[in-house]
């Protein structure tokens, strides 16, 4: 059992300067002095062939080393609604080992009015310090955002997607090795969809023979205002056609899980029909009250960081829906052993849980009341109650059938 912290080291920020912090374990900037802004469209957007790569496009996915203030993200959004191809949706997967907080944001972003309303949707969003996956989902724009807290060294090993486009906005690479090191570089090849595109401020030598060993073709390009130069690099291949969403999808079980599945999916533009035997609400998440709390362990293990992040990816869901109430839950120990243990959970986690000596206070949880959630989530998708018994496949569909072989459904796709 490892004793690790569950939550990142914060950035240690210096805002001395007007135009915008800088990380003083670093001594770098977040963004250029300049105008930040227009770099990161430059070196980024520009330099990664956007927004004429996404055209044509169902999906699209881009990466980043170094999530920071969000900037990137915003820019990158405020592109995509402007020029999203019809249906489609787009992946931001970042990378962040000190996370900065809320109101370190929200002071950042003052520099930039022209991006309201994304900076208050963002805020709205703002992930904790916890380390491993939080997932921020902008349905209406096609847009979700998934930050990673932990060093890219150790994060990018254990993930797996094809991104269309990087952006690699590490510090500059002699104040931050890591961020630049060949087995990243590597590990962005390896993530890389073909066709892909990176775009980065640096010009550095290493980095340039770094992102060739790693199979990208590097050219240097004119630089932002002061700076002379920047690197795009392209991957070998052309991309791929991405594959339309399922046209329709039948999912068995109205429960939390099925009405999640169903909400994403049509989110998406499929149809989705939904199946349970016992009626909407007639499983577990038909419970009249349930408690959404953290489920804590005193170990920065892969399934208690899985776990957190249900947690906080469930509490940003259900935020949106009557039956969620937010305020705190209390947990008493029950002998000696416990309060230990509890004191030592809460040694690990940041101040949205502690140990007063009696109670574990859970401060980010809440009461909820599952079976209206799951009814609101279900919105007007479908549900027959009906027991599926058999599942067949026939050509290029599904079959759904009950107990007297009787067809309930056919479909493309079923959960
Ligand atoms: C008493 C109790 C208290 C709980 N309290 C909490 C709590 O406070 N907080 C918390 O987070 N969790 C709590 N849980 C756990 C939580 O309720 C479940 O983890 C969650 O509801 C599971 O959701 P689900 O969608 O996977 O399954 P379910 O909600 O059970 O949905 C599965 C659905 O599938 C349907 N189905 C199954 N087979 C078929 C078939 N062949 N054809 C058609 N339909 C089918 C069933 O009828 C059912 O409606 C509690 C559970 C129980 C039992
Ligand atoms: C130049 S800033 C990124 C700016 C950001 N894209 C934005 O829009 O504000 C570099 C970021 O990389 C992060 N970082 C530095 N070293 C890292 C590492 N080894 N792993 C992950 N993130 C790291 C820093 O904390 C910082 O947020």
């Amino acid at each position: 059992m490892t004793e690790e912290s569950l939550v990142c080291e914060p950035a240690r920020l210096d805002w001395s300067e007007p135009s915008g912090p800088r990380a003083a374990d670093y001594g770098d900037v977040y963004f250029s002095a300049e105008d930040g802004l227009e770099e990161t469209r430059a070196v980024f957007l520009a330099g990664c062939g956007l927004p004429e790569a996404w055209q044509g496009r169902r999906h699209f996915v881009v990466g980043e080393l170094g999530f920071g203030t969000g900037l990137s993200a915003l820019a990158l959004w405020q592109l995509w609604r402007e020029t999203r191809p019809s249906g489609a949706w787009l992946d931001f997967v970042s990378v962040e080992k000190h996370p900065l907080s809320r109101d370190e944001a929200v002071r950042a972003f003052a520099a930039w009015p022209d991006l309201e309303p994304l900076t208050t949707r963002l805020l709205a969003q703002w992930p904790s310090r916890q380390k491993g996956v939080h997932r921020l989902v902008f349905s209406e724009d096609g847009f979700a955002i998934t930050v990673v807290h932990d060093a890219v060294e150790l994060a990018l090993a254990d993930m797996d997607f094809r991104a269309d486009a990087w952006f690699l906005d590490g510090f500059a690479p002699a104040k931050n090795d890591a961020m630049w090191s060949q087995d990243v570089l590597d590990e962005v090849g390896r993530l890389s969809a073909s066709g892909a595109r990176v775009g980065t401020f640096t010009v550095a030598g290493h980095v340039r023979r770094g992102l060739q060993a790693a199979g990208f073709e590097v050219v240097k390009r004119p630089g932002f205002g002061r700076k002379r130069e920047r690197l795009e690099a392209v991957f070998p291949g052309t991309p791929a056609a991405t594959m339309p969403p399922p046209r329709k999808v039948a999912i068995i079980g109205a429960g939390i899980a099925g009405a999640s599945l169903a909400r994403a999916f049509a989110g998406r533009g499929s149809e989705v029909v939904v199946f349970d035997a016992a009626g909407p609400a007639g499983g577990a998440s038909g419970a009249p009250a349930g408690l959404l709390t953290p489920r804590l362990e005193r170990a920065d293990r892969p399934h208690v960081r899985a776990t957190l992040a249900a947690f906080d990816y469930a509490r940003r869901c259900y935020e949106d829906f009557d039956g969620f109430y937010p305020g705190g839950v209390v947990r008493l120990a029950k002998d000696e052993r416990e309060a230990q243990r509890f004191a030592g959970i809460a040694a690990l986690m940041d101040e949205r849980v502690e140990w007063d000596g009696a109670v574990l206070q859970m401060h980010a949880a809440a009461r909820i009341e599952p079976a209206r959630i799951v009814a609101q989530m279900l919105g007007d998708v479908p549900v027959h109650e009906a027991r599926v018994a058999s599942i067949a496949e026939t050509d290029g569909d599904v079959q759904l059938a009950d107990a007297d072989g009787e067809t309930l459904c056919r479909a493309d796709c079923i959960v």
